[in-house]
């Protein structure tokens, strides 16, 4: 859909400046070290840039549990945060995902299908990659065959 203002396009169609994306990877990283991850050791950070004319960051970290399966990664709990401080019509625009372990990570599936949820088929995520470098994908290219109700 066009705009009507063509000096204000949609807001997913605007590309992401450097700036941007090294500030969603320090708020990334800063929160990771808020984690709690007494078992895995293995603490991450999220941080989402709403797709909103305020360019609103929410963060999160993951939260584990004695009983394993309760924990809650870093991408859902800043997307939970997100809903709540902001509703339930939040885009993501962008997300990016650290870890304090220096070491390769992409989202897991379950934090896929979440990102898919609030997302758009633009909305990107950055991840630790090889050799300490960032990568970069379209979630519709991490989940190409998310589950729909
Ligand atoms: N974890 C995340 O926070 N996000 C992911 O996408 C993958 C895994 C967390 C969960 C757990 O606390 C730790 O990393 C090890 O699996």
């Amino acid at each position: 859909m066009s705009s009507a203002n063509p000096s204000s396009p949609p807001l997913t169609q605007s590309p992401l400046s450097e700036s941007q994306i090294a500030d969603l990877q320090h708020r990334a990283t800063e929160v990771a070290h808020r984690a709690y991850a007494p078992y895995s050791h293995f603490r991450v950070g999220a941080a989402l840039l709403l797709d909103d004319e305020a360019h609103t960051i929410v963060t999160g970290c993951n939260v584990e549990n004695a009983s394993y399966r309760l924990t809650v990664c870093a991408e859902q709990a800043a997307i939970a945060t997100a809903v709540g401080l902001h509703g339930p019509s939040i885009r993501i625009r962008a997300i990016a995902v650290a870890n304090l372990n220096q070491t390769a990570s992409q989202p897991c599936g379950a934090c896929r299908q979440t990102i898919h949820e609030f997302g758009t088929p633009n909305t990107i995520v950055f991840f630790p990659a090889e050799a300490g470098t960032i990568a970069h994908a379209t979630i519709a290219e991490l989940l190409p065959a998310a589950f729909l109700l």
